[in-house]
């Protein structure tokens, strides 16, 4: 059987805010993605994945559409769009684009005439709120202005849809058939284990975001996709879908993949795992057997950059780990999401000010919990300020980068051997030589304590990540070290790619 396009994929998420400004007014958008295409071939992925650029009033970075069929102004125009698609498209990169099912903005029509009364079915109006907590923070009703109150699982200004309405279903598809009609390659679905809650809305103990529960992965949700799913097969070109899952539980996350519905789901398992070769191994082991097509990632928009994640009181092994954990990911069968930055080894920028945040996450906290600004601070492009080349001319960004970002910009670190973003050039087109020639299986190989070895056809991979060095396995050629080796010793807080000729 042909193996599809999106098996083996390496995916790059660009948050579109956040990526490159054409406009100059400070903000991120689709022209300035389009002038940097040719960066992101270079990089050597197979995709882009954009987060949500439809007309929004932005209360979550746009996660709350007020029309999903159009282009926020803030971000372009839907001719912007189709020449996006068409350059990437003439440069071999897939295009796959974000889809918010479970709620829409509070300035959608259908909102805006639920508020005058008219269509409340659409969304989820009850007289008295029960006990449910938005994830951001505080409850997650809202009282309108004849006393009713409305669901909303996110923000206020993200009312959650009612998905026993048909009406709903035959909005998305239509949604759906627009964006493919405009040439899109996939969707990304935002909370695809939302959408559906359990009848009667019943209370609930404590709750876990992503657990199912009365409010997560409700069994209905698996009709949306069945429904999708053959809307997708219907277009020519191996069209695709990957959930947004969180979930604990490997065989719940399964289910999302079944045959007749999504293509991938994300996989955060690896990303919650602490730096340990123990969990790193039964994260895989657990996946692997769980699921056909298996996804990794160890960033996104929404959770602190990995290299921050992993960082130690010692300096400087945030950046090793990181760059050890992204050889371990691609050496993996399935495919890979990167987000926007990390190739540059960027740290969360943890010292934003206040006044500078804009995540409903910080708000609704009432500043208790920082939000996710952090990971969405603007890519450094050149060495100069005031945007390090993100906005043209003088032009500030919409989040402030901090001076660091000057050393680790790309103009800084192009054909730099040993800089970050070189090794992530090699790393990607070695794995492109690779998936070609090993088998989609993976056999783990003996290791040593603190360490993780395993062989895929004729590459083996090691990660250390215990506090003392390791004997390599044994091998015919080294690939690809995430750092300095010691002859042959494989130092903790490193991984490599070796060869072994049978
Ligand atoms: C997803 C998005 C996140 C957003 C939330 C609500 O988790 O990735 O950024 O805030 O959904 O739409």
């Amino acid at each position: 059987m042909e193996i599809p396009w999106w098996r083996d994929a390496v995916v790059y998420e660009i948050y579109v805010r956040s990526f490159a400004d054409a406009s100059g007014d400070g903000v991120g958008d689709l022209a300035g993605i389009r002038e940097r295409l040719p960066y992101l071939r270079r990089l050597g992925v197979d995709a882009i994945w954009l987060t949500p650029f439809y007309p929004s009033p932005m209360a979550d970075g746009g996660y709350d559409v007020a029309d999903y069929r159009g282009v926020d102004p803030m971000f372009g125009s839907l001719a912007d769009f189709d020449a996006l698609v068409a350059s990437a498209h003439e440069l071999g990169l897939r295009v796959i684009v974000d889809i918010v099912p479970n709620h829409s903005s509070s300035e959608h029509p259908w909102f805006q005439e639920a508020l005058r009364g008219a269509g409340r079915d659409r969304y989820i109006f009850r007289d008295e709120p029960n006990n449910w907590q938005s994830t951001f923070g505080g409850s997650a009703w809202t009282q309108v202005a004849d006393g009713q109150y409305y669901l909303h699982l996110f923000a206020p200004a993200q009312p959650d849809f009612n998905w026993r309405n048909r009406e709903v279903h035959e909005m998305f598809l239509d949604v759906l058939r627009f964006w493919l009609d405009r040439g899109v390659d996939g969707f990304r679905i935002d909370v695809a284990m939302g959408l559906y809650k359990a009848e009667g809305l019943p209370d609930v103990d404590g709750q876990a975001f992503g657990t199912v529960s009365p409010m997560w992965g409700r069994p209905e949700v698996h009709g949306v996709y069945r429904e999708w799913r053959r809307l997708l097969d219907s277009y020519p070109g191996e069209r695709m879908a990957v959930g947004e899952v969180w979930t604990d539980d490997h065989e719940d996350l399964a289910r999302y993949v079944r045959p007749d519905e999504l293509h991938q789901s994300f996989n955060f398992a690896w990303l919650q795992a602490p730096w340990s070769a123990e969990a790193f191994r039964k994260v895989i082991g657990d996946t692997l057997a769980a699921v056909p097509h298996a996804t990794w990632v160890l960033s996104n928009h929404d959770v602190v950059r990995h290299r921050t994640r992993y960082e130690t009181s010692e300096p400087g092994t945030g950046l090793a780990r990181a760059r050890a954990a992204l050889l371990a990911m691609l050496a993996l069968p399935g495919s890979a999401y990167l987000y926007q930055g990390e190739e540059l080894g960027l740290p969360e920028v943890t010292d934003l000010p206040d006044a500078a945040r804009q995540d409903p996450v910080f708000f609704q906290s009432k500043g208790e919990q920082p939000g996710r600004d952090g990971c969405r601070v603007p890519i450094p492009w050149t060495v100069d300020p005031p945007s390090h080349g993100f906005s043209p001319g003088g032009v500030e960004p919409w989040l402030p980068q901090p001076a660091s970002f000057a050393e680790l910009s790309v103009e800084k670190q192009e054909g730099v051997a040993d800089s970050t973003l070189e090794f992530y050039r090699r790393a990607l087109a070695l794995r492109r030589e690779l998936v070609g020639e090993i088998p989609y299986t993976l056999e783990w190989l003996d290791s040593p304590e603190g360490a993780l070895f395993f062989i895929r056809g004729s590459l083996i991979c090691a990660i250390n990540c215990g506090t003392a060095p390791v004997r390599l396995p044994e091998h015919d050629e080294v690939l690809l070290p995430s750092g300095p080796l010691r002859r042959d010793l494989l130092p903790p807080d490193t991984a490599v790619w070796l060869r072994r000729r049978s």
